[in-house]
């Protein structure tokens, strides 16, 4: 009988005691509603990163950005960018901060690849002030809850 990939399964890991009692005073402190939820949000953590850093699925998030709109032609490279990388990018919110910032947010999603060409592509516009990408989520199969 196959179970659904929902199912919970319970296992038992052995560590030391002291380094026990050291995590669940943090997850505590951090606000996890137990030992559980905890180690099961660092299993997810541990396979993104992983993913991200063997380049061997897909993957979805932000990439938040701030930048002068009146530097060096931005916004016009900035949307050409944009249409090059159309096949990562799901939607895109654009603020006006102040007279000269602007805040946009952009969430993406596919093969991770692409997505560091992307950021890659985005770092060496000059009028960008601050660039900071936040994949969370692993996309397609290898996708867990
Ligand atoms: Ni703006």
């Amino acid at each position: 009988m196959s179970q659904s990939p929902q199912h919970l399964v319970r296992f038992g890991i052995a560590v030391p005691g002291d380094l026990l009692e050291n995590f669940d005073n943090r997850v505590e402190k951090s606000g996890f509603p137990n030992r559980s939820e905890a180690i099961r949000q660092l299993i997810r953590e541990y396979i993104m990163r992983e993913t991200w850093q063997k380049e061997s699925g897909s993957v979805y998030g932000t990439i938040t950005m701030t930048y002068n709109h009146h530097a060096c032609d931005v916004t016009g490279k900035l949307t050409s960018l944009q249409h090059d990388f159309g096949d990562v990018i799901v939607c895109t919110t654009h603020v006006h901060v102040t007279h000269e910032s602007c805040l946009e947010v952009l969430i993406v999603r596919g093969p991770v690849a692409r997505m560091k060409d992307f950021i890659t592509e985005l770092r060496s516009l000059k009028a960008i002030n601050t660039l900071a990408p936040v994949l969370t989520g692993i996309a397609a199969s290898e996708e867990t809850e």
